[in-house]
């Protein structure tokens, strides 16, 4: 059992890598050998529509014909048993190299038919980590609901099952006193980081858990 993950936060060691940290340590509770990469850390682009992975009868139907700094990651993930992504939420949606990265993970699979199908060649769990600074309150106003949905939707469609975990109110700076955000009372996220935070890596690690089968 392999169980893959993909931190898509710029940031190695703060709120998206650590919860990804704590469900790769959930998969591994549980016997699965698990690798975890950095999208930052790929020089890479979304899907440039070159429909090779549609071709018919092509030498790349089903896969994606671009060769740069994602094909190694995505080879890697044909094989995976379980896929936890993490990302946290920049204006809205997941950043852009994550959703570049989706991108190129999730089109080659999909077929166009109706209803669409899948070629990935097995059925494994997948998870999704959100981290942002928003509250839960605020985040519904902003339709977030909507934007987990159609996310777990396209994993799901591909891959056969898919969950989802979020950490809201997240404390983004190290030092509150350092920068210009008056929005925010360092109080109150200090507070949040102490006591929510830990729970959310908690239930992070449980959903490895669940990954991991
Ligand atoms: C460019 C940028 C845009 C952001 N936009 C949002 C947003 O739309 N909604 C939100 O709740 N948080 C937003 N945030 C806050 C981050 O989602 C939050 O700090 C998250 O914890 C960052 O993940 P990290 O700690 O792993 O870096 C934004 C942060 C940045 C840097």
């Amino acid at each position: 059992m392999k169980v893959i993950g993909v931190n898509g936060s710029p940031r190695k060691k703060w709120n998206t890598a650590t919860l990804l940290e704590n469900a790769l340590e959930g998969a591994a509770s549980r016997g699965a050998e698990t690798e975890s990469f950095h999208l930052y850390d790929l020089d890479y682009k979304g899907c440039v529509s070159c429909f090779a992975c549609k071709t018919r009868d092509g030498k790349s139907y089903g896969r994606c014909a671009v060769q740069d700094g994602l094909s190694a990651l995505l080879n890697k993930l044909e094989t995976a048993d379980g896929i936890l992504l993490a990302s946290p939420i920049y204006y809205g949606t997941v950043t852009g190299e994550m959703r570049s990265f989706m991108e190129r993970l999730l089109f080659p699979y999909m077929t166009y038919t109706d209803p669409p199908g899948s070629l990935f060649p097995r059925k494994i769990r997948t998870g999704f980590i959100y981290a942002l600074g928003a509250t839960e309150e605020m985040a519904k106003d902003r339709g977030f609901d909507r934007h987990i949905a159609l996310n777990e939707l396209f994993l799901q469609l591909v891959f056969g099952a898919s969950e989802t975990l979020c950490s809201f109110d997240t404390c983004q700076f190290e030092d509150y006193s350092k920068v210009f955000a008056p929005r925010w009372d360092p109080e109150k996220k200090a507070r949040r980081r102490a006591e929510v935070f830990p729970v959310d890596c908690r239930s992070a690690f449980e959903m490895g858990i669940r990954i991991a089968g």
